[in-house]
């Protein structure tokens, strides 16, 4: 919290946006400008509150005057359109892919959940699954916006998971979904003081590495080369150019593991309840092997499947979204 006091001294100000210098990262930019000290600490604290903040909304008092919504607001809206992450996160769908050739449900909000991220910290524990997935997001994020410092000490470099497709693959996630993600990450670098032109820039990247189905390696993480980054993987995303998708496969929409926290969203196991779907309802993580995948059935009739007529679950997304804004 001890950064606390510079920044909002900083931003209330109104003194964070200037112009940035061609040569400077947008990481390395905004630590001098917020937090004064370039140094690994500063530039991990500005990544912990520029993704504490897309995630769970806006919380530092005051900010330059920009309302977040967060990308665990279960009330969030895309395009006019009714986006809830929220059940990709808390367990209600199988969505992580911790199972092998099936999406399995997981917990990412067993750290305290939003308490301990209003206190520009991770987790209230090192070993909870919140934890490990908001300080990759620090990480991811802090190599995608050019962080110098990454790698030394009080900044660790990602280490994770190498390929955003193979995280997200089983959320299915959807154009409207993504954007709504993408946005969040926009309006928490907004609330900083960050300028438009670079907020411009880091969406850019964020929406051409993920945005689009199946599309070809792309090196993120030095260390980890390239690596297959689709993140909107639904059949509404927009095709690649030079798109490889035998080797990112479209999945079904996630089963609902807990209904009560899915709320409405992801697709109800076959034989339960009063699902009458046609084509996409067959089984768990089939794989469709090409472009046209067996999200078809997505949008076909049952209630309880609103995911593909609005924003896919993205839970994942906040993982890409974060790793593309460190990007730049
Ligand atoms: C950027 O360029 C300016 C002017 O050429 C130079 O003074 C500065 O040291 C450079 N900064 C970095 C981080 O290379
Ligand atoms: C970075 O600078 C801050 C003061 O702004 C200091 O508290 C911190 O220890 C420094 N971190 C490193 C790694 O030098
Ligand atoms: C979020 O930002 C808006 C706009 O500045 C402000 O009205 C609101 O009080 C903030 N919320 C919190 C919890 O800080
Ligand atoms: C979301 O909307 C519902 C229904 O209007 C409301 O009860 C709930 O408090 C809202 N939640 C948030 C976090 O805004
Ligand atoms: C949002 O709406 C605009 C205007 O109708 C449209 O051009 C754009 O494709 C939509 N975006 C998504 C992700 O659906
Ligand atoms: C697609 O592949 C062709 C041939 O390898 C290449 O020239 C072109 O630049 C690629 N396009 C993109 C967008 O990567
Ligand atoms: C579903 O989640 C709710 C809320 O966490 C919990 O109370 C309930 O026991 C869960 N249901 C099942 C079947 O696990």
């Amino acid at each position: 919290m001890r950064f606390n006091t510079a920044l909002l001294a900083v931003t209330a100000a109104g003194t964070a946006v200037a112009d940035r210098p061609a040569n400077e990262s947008i990481c390395d930019y905004y630590t001098t400008a917020l937090l004064k000290e370039n140094n690994a600490t500063n530039q991990y604290t500005l990544l912990t509150l520029l993704v504490n903040t897309a995630v769970i909304g806006n919380y530092t008092q005051p900010n330059v005057g920009v309302m977040v919504p967060g990308i665990l607001n279960p009330n969030g809206t895309y395009n006019n359109t009714k986006v809830n992450l929220v059940p990709y996160f808390d367990g209600g769908l199988a969505s992580t892919n911790d199972g092998g050739n099936m999406g399995v449900a997981k917990n990412f909000l067993d750290g305290g959940g939003a308490a301990p991220l209003m206190k520009n910290m991770p987790a209230d524990d090192t070993t909870s699954n919140q934890y490990k997935l908001l300080t990759h997001l620090y990480q991811f994020f802090g190599s995608l916006l050019g962080c110098s410092e990454v790698g030394m000490t009080g900044f660790a470099a990602y280490a994770g998971d190498a390929s955003m497709y193979e995280v997200h693959k089983f959320m299915v996630l959807d154009p409207l979904q993504m954007g709504y993600f993408i946005e969040q990450v926009a309006l928490s670098a907004a609330s900083f003081g960050v300028a438009t032109s670079d907020i411009e820039a880091v969406g850019q990247a964020l929406g051409s590495l993920f945005n689009y189905r199946c599309a070809p390696k792309t090196t993120v993480i030095k260390a980890q080369g390239p690596q297959y980054q689709s993140v909107c993987t639904d059949e509404s995303c927009p095709l690649a150019d030079n798109a490889t998708c035998a080797a990112q496969p479209s999945m079904s929409q996630p089963l609902v593991a807990n209904a009560t926290l899915a709320d409405g969203e992801g697709r109800m196991p076959s034989g339960s309840a009063t699902m009458s779907m046609s084509g996409g309802s067959t089984g768990t993580a089939t794989m469709s092997g090409g472009a046209s995948g067996t999200a078809s059935g997505a949008s076909s009739p049952s209630s309880t499947f609103n995911a593909a007529s609005h924003a896919a679950p993205g839970l994942t997304g906040v993982f890409a979204a974060l790793v593309a804004f460190l990007a730049l």
